[in-house]
């Protein structure tokens, strides 16, 4: 078997690498103008997720462009939902628009067994994906975490305070875990279609870990994760798992001990001594450029990039930012951050 994406895999194995790789989070989107291209003539977001030619493209935009060490697949958290039956619409301008599911009696209507039928075409992209990809390139697949997913499931789109979402997880845990359930079902079935499909390594995005007290914390974030990666492991045990519980601050050490992750992805906020001291020597590390350092671009860019590398980078390191590129990111920023990166050494 050839062994591809060596760089970015031995790096999230925590092993020493001649440089650290780097990708970005939303490394393919809106401040592309090739991608706006294909997105204007593609019907839909959703056209773009499930139509393989067009998927294919857009995965290859960046990796085409600046030379990345990785491609990510070109998806969205929130195809699990669409897959389950819930009707999901990506608005111009405005994000996501789900059909609110608000207690156990929505729950009827969303099928765990779909899921995986319904993703197909995702899986042929996957498939083509790694077929067109130069072997030294790694191919990262991915989902959303149970709980992040969630709240876009239950809020109808995105929300400034979660409160429908905790409402239901604070007044009715039992009902809300067949929820979560249901979704660590469809989760794991997905990441497991990617990686026999072909990727070398998978994300996991909790994006509003950050909003919940500790011991929801630790029931609705860090339980379902594990269990997600202890089914993934044993099927996948050799494809690398990053989880991305973005704004978990000080929880973040126990969401690393305890999920099984193999890297965790620190978000902009995270103090890097602390991120080394207490999380390296036992996962590797991924981040945390601020995106909004990628807008500005020039001298404040390449000190904050060069920080990040000096205290993180010699070994189990891959570079990224703290979350996604921003729309109005001049590409040409891209090209300069990536140069840097790979012209560094420790
Ligand atoms: O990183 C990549 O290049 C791969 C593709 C990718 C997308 N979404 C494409 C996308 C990935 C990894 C995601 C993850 C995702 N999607 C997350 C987790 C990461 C994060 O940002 O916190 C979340 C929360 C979503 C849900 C989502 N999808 C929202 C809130 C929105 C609207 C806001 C926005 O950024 O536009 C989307 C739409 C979306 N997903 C777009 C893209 C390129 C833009 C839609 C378009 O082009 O019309």
């Amino acid at each position: 078997m050839v062994d591809h994406g060596k760089l970015l895999t031995t790096a999230l194995r925590g092993g020493k690498t001649v440089r650290p790789p780097i990708w970005l989070m939303r490394q393919a989107g809106r401040y592309l103008p090739e991608y706006r291209a294909v997105r204007a003539q593609a019907g839909s977001f959703l056209e773009v997720c499930y139509t393989p030619d067009l998927t294919v493209e857009v995965t290859l935009q960046p990796v085409r462009r600046f030379g990345l060490d990785a491609a990510i697949l070109f998806s969205d958290i929130l195809v699990i939902p669409d897959a389950m039956g819930q009707e999901v619409t990506f608005i111009e301008g405005e994000g996501p628009r789900l059909e609110p599911v608000t207690g156990v009696d929505g729950l009827g209507r969303l099928s765990v067994d779909r899921v995986t039928g319904y993703l197909t075409p995702v899986y042929e992209s996957v498939r083509r994906l790694r077929a067109e990809l130069p072997a030294e390139t790694a191919l990262i697949g991915f989902a959303g975490a149970p709980w992040t997913v969630a709240t876009y499931m239950v809020e109808g789109g995105g929300s400034r305070d979660y409160a429908c979402t905790k409402l239901w997880a604070y007044g009715d845990p039992d009902g809300f875990a067949r929820l979560i359930d249901m979704l660590v079902e469809a989760t794991t079935a997905h990441l497991i279609a990617q990686a026999e499909s072909g990727v070398d390594a998978v994300q996991l995005f909790d994006s509003w870990a950050g909003v919940l007290p500790e011991a929801a914390f630790r029931r609705w974030v860090i339980e379902p994760t594990a269990r997600i990666i202890g089914a993934f492991r044993a099927r996948c045990a050799d494809v690398p798992v990053i989880g991305f519980p973005r704004g978990a601050g000080l929880l973040t050490r126990e969401y690393a001990e305890a999920t099984g992750v193999d890297a965790i992805g620190l978000d902009t906020t995270m103090p890097l001594d602390w991120a080394r001291d207490t999380l390296r020597p036992n996962v590797a590390l991924q981040g945390n450029l601020d995106p909004v350092m990628l807008v500005a671009g020039g001298a404040l860019m390449r000190t904050a990039a060069e920080n990040i590398l000096h205290r993180l980078g010699s070994d189990g390191f891959v570079f990224n930012l703290g979350h996604g590129i921003l729309p109005q990111t001049p590409p040409e920023h891209v090209a300069e951050l990536t140069a840097l990166v790979r012209g560094w050494r420790p």
